[in-house]
């Protein structure tokens, strides 16, 4: 079965065509990096905008790539939520437009559910991907980290969340204060390459015997190790050609330890993420862990639970599998991926469904 997926739930405009959910045979992303930087995040009015212009070229690349028309697709699967409501509804409602012309079948997606089958997309001619159940899949991106038991598809079960920050948004701030801009998660870890986290150790917030996470604190102990170093900015007058007081990035001394602090405050994200990933897996008896979510990029992730998962005994260890680096942040072949799944479900959907900003993946 051939799907075309769209995903336009936050400020990339994206479209995929993907078979049987598994093999990808296009991936098209127009981002919106330039738009929203001199803002230092995402303005929403902007994304939807910005979604609006790019989503019929972007659509159109997609089949082109995957050099098909559009008698080739068999369904088509959308981004419902979570997200920005105003960007969601540009992809939703080009998607029930699409399914309605075409007379194909439609599937809402849930983007968390998205996330988590990036990890059965075979990329450039790999073998196709099963992930085995029951998996654990840590799912951490700019607006959500999750820990979650999946027992089978569609069947999940939540162990833990954040309390607070989600970690990208932590890595996003820590970069804002750090003055190395958005997405910070990237530049984080960039900046931390020459650095030594030992030199500046950040606390670890590992909350007892839960699952849970919190990430809040670490970011008021990075204000006060970079405040000493911090130069007053001039005051900020608005530019009339500009409808908000552009983000404007702190000026620090020359001295201040950039890529020790990166390094440190990366560490202590990380730390606490890979250790209960790895003890989750092991506690529900995991065959499998997942990673998923824009933060699966990052390369001290993957390592420390790589690491955690080789020091375990034999016949405790999971299989530990993550999507390719590009699919890990926001694209559609994920989408398209998670509609397949959704649709031998039976999750197709009529033409009420609406976008839902706040859509969560499990009620508990
Ligand atoms: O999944 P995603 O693309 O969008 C959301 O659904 O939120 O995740 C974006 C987040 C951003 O917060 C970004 O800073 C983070 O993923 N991120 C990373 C890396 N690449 C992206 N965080 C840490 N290390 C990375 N290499
Ligand atoms: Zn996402």
């Amino acid at each position: 079965m051939i799907i075309l997926g769209i995903e336009t739930s936050c400020d990339e405009t994206a479209a995929a065509v993907v078979v049987d959910g598994r093999e990808l045979r296009s991936n098209v992303i127009a981002s919106q990096l330039e738009l929203h930087a001199p803002y230092g995040g995402v303005v929403p009015e902007l994304a939807a905008r910005g979604q609006l212009q790019a989503i019929v070229p972007v659509i159109q690349a997609a089949l082109d790539d995957a050099v098909m028309s559009w008698s080739d697709i068999d369904a088509i699967a959308v981004t419902q939520g979570p997200g920005l409501a105003g960007s969601l509804l540009v992809g939703v409602n080009m998607a029930k437009t699409l399914a309605y012309t075409l007379d194909k079948p439609l599937v809402p997606v849930n983007h968390l559910e998205s996330h988590i089958y990036a990890n059965w997309i075979s990329n450039r001619g790999e073998r196709w991907k099963r992930p085995a159940f029951p998996a654990v899949v840590l799912l951490v991106s700019g607006g959500h980290t999750e820990l979650i038991l999946v027992r089978d598809h569609g069947d999940y079960t939540h162990l833990g969340r954040t309390l607070d920050d989600a970690a990208g948004e932590a890595f996003d701030k820590g970069a804002r204060l750090l003055g190395l801009g958005y997405p910070g998660g990237p530049a984080i870890q960039r900046a931390a390459q020459e650095g030594n986290p030992a030199n500046y150790p950040l606390p670890r917030a590992w909350l007892g015997d839960s699952w849970d996470f919190s990430f809040s604190g670490l970011k008021t102990a990075l204000l006060r190790q970079v405040e000493p170093y911090r130069i007053p900015a001039e005051r900020i007058v608005p530019s009339p050609d500009l409808p908000f007081v552009p983000h404007r990035p702190p000026v620090y001394r020359d001295d201040l330890p950039l890529a020790d602090l990166a390094a440190a405050f990366q560490d202590a994200v990380i730390e606490v993420l890979a250790s209960k990933a790895v003890r989750a897996a092991v506690a529900h008896d995991a065959r499998t862990l997942l990673l998923a979510g824009g933060v699966a990029a990052n390369a001290l992730l993957r390592g420390r639970i790589t690491a955690g998962i080789e020091a375990l005994a034999s016949e405790t260890k999971p299989v530990f599998e993550f999507p390719p680096i590009d699919l890990c942040t926001d694209n559609a072949a994920m989408v398209a991926a998670a509609g397949y799944f959704g649709l031998r479900r039976g999750m197709q959907a009529g033409w009420e469904f609406d976008v839902d900003a706040r859509l969560s993946l499990v009620g508990n």
